[in-house]
């Protein structure tokens, strides 16, 4: 095939439709969503890549768009509690879980209920399913808009940097995706953390809600994904090595910049090329964890240097993001 080929014949071309968070808008992205389209959307976390969850086509399309090598089960976002107990079965503790942490940065992994109504491709074929009700008023809005069950991965290419702008999600997937709807920046700024719940509560995947806080609530400690009776789940696309990474090498736990590198600093570090929290504050550094990789990588540089992150709280999700980022690939 010719590689002069033009972009709109190809056939993942999408003009990608600019939408602001306006209710005249978000009405536009429920509609893009309820045809089988693909729209990207702020949460409170990362940018989703959002379609339609019961679509077998729909969901086909997320993994195109984001070239995603294998398929693996998606989150599933829904704006209520309500509607998450109409796919999934709710035990004790997840009742517990979701009374505390929803809306927000919380998924759950549960029984799928049957008959289930979802694409098999969202759950990859098992019996369980992650479910999310994220907390931003855009995504709720567009939730309660489109009222299906959304399928969304970070609204990134497969093994890139998760986006937290507009801006972001456009420079990995404009021209790949029908519709993103501009909401700022995301004010949590990692993914949501994953509990599974199918049996012992296991933390899958670190995120928004310091596990701390999850154990707090449960009243027990979590096992880790490795950890305690073998899980026969299979691992997740945010457990691959390779992934969240910059074009730049990372090196963690830099104390400075050698040639060839910028710094990115956390806490008082005079010099630092960025700081992802110069008073030490996790919070703050986890919602400029992706935009400041972003950004240094964006200066072209051999190779980002990281400073040491305390590794409690949401400290845990910094670091598993950054040492994804900087695995060998
Ligand atoms: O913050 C977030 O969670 C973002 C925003 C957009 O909401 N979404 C996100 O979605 O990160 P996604 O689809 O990339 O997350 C997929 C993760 C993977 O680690 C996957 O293995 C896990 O969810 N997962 C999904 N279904 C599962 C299941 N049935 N069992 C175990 N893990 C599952
Ligand atoms: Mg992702």
């Amino acid at each position: 095939m010719a590689h002069n080929q033009d972009a709109a014949s190809h056939p993942l071309f999408r003009q990608t439709r600019r939408l602001t968070g306006s209710a005249a808008d978000v009405a536009r992205a429920a509609t893009v969503l309820r045809h089988g389209g693909l729209v990207a959307f702020p949460t409170e976390t990362v940018y989703g890549l959002g379609a339609d969850a019961t679509s077998d086509a729909a969901v086909a399309g997320i993994y195109a768009a984001k070239d995603r090598p294998q398929f693996n089960p998606l989150i599933v976002h829904v704006p209520t509690a309500a509607a998450a107990r109409d796919i999934a079965r709710f035990s004790d503790l997840a009742d517990r879980l979701a009374a505390a942490f929803w809306p927000g940065p919380l998924t759950l992994v549960l029984p799928l209920a049957a008959p289930g109504r979802l694409s098999r491709l969202v759950t990859a074929g098992l019996d369980s399913v992650a479910l999310r009700v994220p907390a931003a008023p855009l995504a709720q809005a567009l939730l309660r808009a489109a009222d299906l069950p959304i399928a969304a991965p970070s609204a990134n290419p497969s093994g890139r940097i998760s986006p937290t702008t507009a801006a972001h999600v456009l420079a990995g997937l404009d021209g790949r995706i029908d519709a993103l709807v501009d909401g700022g920046s995301c004010a949590v700024g990692v993914e949501s953390t994953i509990v599974d719940l199918t049996g012992p509560p296991r933390l899958l995947r670190p995120g928004g809600v310091a596990a701390e806080d999850l154990e707090a609530a449960l009243g027990q400690p979590l096992l880790g994904p490795e950890t305690g009776p073998a899980p026969e789940r299979p691992v997740a696309p945010g457990q691959l090595s390779s992934h969240y990474a910059p074009r730049a090498r990372v090196r963690l736990n830099a104390t400075g910049a050698v040639e060839g590198e910028v710094f990115l600093g956390f806490g008082p570090c005079p010099g630092a090329t960025r700081n992802l929290s110069e008073t030490g504050d996790l919070m703050e550094a986890t919602a400029n964890l992706f935009t400041a990789l972003h950004d240094l990588d964006n200066l072209g540089a051999a190779a980002i240097a990281v400073a040491p992150i305390p590794d409690h709280g949401l400290g845990a999700a910094i670091n598993d993001r950054l040492r994804r980022a900087a695995a060998p690939r």
